[in-house]
């Protein structure tokens, strides 16, 4: 995830850059580049890789001096990491430089009409079109010509912009990508995050979605987008540098659960046409003809992204009618497995580096198999070697557990599901405004399951003596469970199994006894008869029943001993939301049992070897 520092006063912006940049490191980065004002010019460095190879271009007789300048630390979206499209970007004059976090939706469009009006473009990037922007609308002032810009750029966005025009300012702009002014004495900060100035200043304002702010060393000033004052409160931060990077909470793991309302918007921010009718993924470019001939997937990945997999083969299957497999890489990569021209592979990979996921992707590609990716990393592996790619958009994951990468690892399944039966005509295309409804709603849906956190804290208190427990569901909510019994087991370490509801009396049965808990998923109102009966089952053999299920269900009040309520949600999509109290749970379990959350035993981020 992209970091931004902004700095104005009478230090050495240089060393202001560099450091707030390091405190950036842990989000995640692939470049990174700094401007600084220098003797009547902008002095422009950046590089890929690491900070320390940024830190040896400005070092010794190569020292940028100077004391107002904007740095930029980039995770790879619109184009491969590489000096080019590393930040700061400039215009063809160098009269603007900018360093931007989110996506501008329209560059492409913006991109074309500046080219034909004789711009020139050094990147790949949709963030340098915002440089160009502001010298093609130049007024005269650089407040209103950011106001005029921040018009006609959609999309999310946090910019930070300082021109030749008008030195001794810098501009912030903030739309739903975060940012926040840090102030001094004698000297402001822009940061995308509190731990960039920490080292430096207390005092921030929290710039709210679509406001602006202009900085001088001595003032800053705030404004709503049309140019209107804003009056802002200063907020304290009483954080550890340490517990800054972790937004203030505990943990990664709960900061990333936090985080999903914010990562499913960024999921779906570009895919869902203006009308509301469309799935957009202008991403993929199949052959013609490709999508009528496909006569079965393949979804392939492992561990929590296998379990994605999981929902997403319900989801093709129900809006397209082709079948679908969705299989561990470890088996398939030695299953030789049967594939042809017409077999689409899917491999789900949040880092885009595990080993056996990569085999298959390698594997069917050989076999002549067109191959799609679903990752969040940008300029990772599979995102390189597959024919197509999905971004997640995530952001940055690094708790071991992985949480907000597998709602939008499910939230991407969706849409494709919906783009390849329009892309194929089926009859199910007319559900799909209805299914895009109910996923534009997921965010705030996902923030109100996250209040379910008190309640899940005390449950875990009483879960976590136990050494056994069961997850059961159905259908999707068999899906759910999977990966609520992974979460559980990999960082309680606790043994827990899940099960298809219907499968418990063939065998499984026979473990549950008296105060076992069970976590009953119930979400899936096809199958809820038939789930209840399976609840009564265990209840009957005096199991501890805790229900994760819908508001309003007064039925389940009755036949569990405790219910977990979530908001009412297409069932068809209740996944995104159910899974929310399992992630808590797991969270605050481990944390009862005293374990290390974010770096569970035996377990790695990123699983490279086999
Ligand atoms: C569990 C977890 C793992 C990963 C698995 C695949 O919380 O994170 O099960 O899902 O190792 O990793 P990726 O998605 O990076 O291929």
């Amino acid at each position: 995830m992209c970091g931004i520092v902004g700095y104005i006063g009478s230090k050495q912006a240089q060393d202001v850059l560099l450091h707030g940049l390091s405190k950036l490191e842990y989000r995640g980065y692939d470049s990174a580049g700094i401007a600084i004002f220098e003797n009547g010019g902008v002095s422009l460095k950046k590089s890929v890789g690491r900070l320390a190879n940024l830190a040896e271009l400005v070092d010794g007789p190569d020292r940028i001096t100077g004391s107002q300048g904007i740095g930029h630390t980039r995770w790879a979206t619109h184009g491969r990491p590489s000096d080019e499209n590393a930040h700061p970007h400039q215009d063809g004059t160098g009269n603007f430089t900018i360093v931007h976090n989110g996506i501008i939706e329209n560059y492409m469009q913006l991109r074309e009409e500046l080219t034909a009006k004789g711009h020139t473009f050094l990147s790949e990037t949709d963030s340098e079109v915002v440089a160009h922007l502001l010298d093609d609308m130049w007024t005269g002032n650089f407040f209103d010509t950011v106001i005029a810009v921040s018009q006609r750029i959609h999309g999310a966005y946090a910019l930070g912009i300082m021109t030749k025009h008008e030195p001794g300012k810098l501009i912030a702009v903030r739309k739903q990508s975060p940012l926040i002014i840090g102030l001094g004495e004698g000297e402001n900060f822009i940061a995308s995050d509190i731990p960039a100035i920490l080292e430096y200043t207390r005092n921030v304002y929290i710039l709210d979605d679509g406001e602006i702010a202009v900085l001088t060393a001595d003032r800053v000033e705030t404004f709503d987008l049309v140019g209107n004052p804003t009056t802002k409160e200063v907020y304290e931060v009483t954080w550890s540098a340490s517990a800054a990077e972790k937004g203030g909470y505990e943990h990664f793991m709960l900061k990333e659960i936090h985080e999903q309302p914010r990562a499913i918007r960024d999921t779906l921010t570009g895919r869902i046409s203006e009308d509301g009718q469309n799935v957009v993924f202008d991403e993929i470019n199949w052959p013609a003809g490709f999508a009528e001939k496909i006569d079965r997937v393949h979804i392939v990945a492992c561990g929590t992204s296998w379990h994605a997999g999981m929902v997403g083969k319900q989801a093709i299957e129900r809006l397209t009618r082709i079948p679908v497999d969705c299989e561990v890489a470890s088996e398939y990569r030695y299953r030789d497995p049967i594939v042809t021209e017409n077999t689409l592979i899917i491999v789900i990979t949040q880092s885009g580096e595990t080993a056996d996921t990569m085999a298959a992707l390698r594997e069917a590609k050989l076999q002549g198999s067109r191959v799609l990716a679903i990752t969040n990393v940008v300029g990772s592996s599979a995102a390189r070697e597959a024919d197509d790619v999905i971004f997640t958009w995530a952001g940055p994951e690094i708790s071991v557990a992985s949480t907000k990468a597998y709602t939008t690892q499910l939230v991407s399944l969706y849409l494709f599901a919906g783009w390849l039966a329009q892309e194929r005509k089926t009859p199910f295309v007319s559900e799909i405004p209805s299914i895009l409804s109910g996923l534009q709603q997921l965010p705030e849906l996902a923030a109100m399951a996250l209040q379910t956190e008190s309640e899940i804290e005390s449950f875990a208190k009483n879960l976590a003596d136990k050494e056994n427990a069961f997850f059961i569901g159905r259908g999707l909510d068999y899906a759910v469970s999977l990966e609520g019994s992974l979460k559980l087991k990999e960082i309680s370490y606790m043994h827990v199994e899940a099960y298809a509801a219907g499968e418990l009396k063939h065998g499984t049965l026979a473990l549950i006894v008296e105060d076992i808990p069970v976590i009953a998923v119930v979400t899936q109102e096809s199958l809820y008869e038939k789930t209840l009966s399976n609840i009564k089952e265990v209840k009957a053999r005096d199991a501890f029943v805790l229900a994760v299920a819908f508001e309003g269900d007064e039925e389940i009040q009755k036949s569990v001993d405790q219910v977990i309520t979530i908001p009412r949600v297409d069932p068809f999509l209740a996944p995104v939301i159910a899974v929310i109290p399992l992630q808590l749970l797991s969270y605050y379990a481990s944390v009862v049992r005293g374990n290390d959350v974010d770096n569970p035993r035996n377990l790695a981020k990123s699983v490279t070897v086999e």
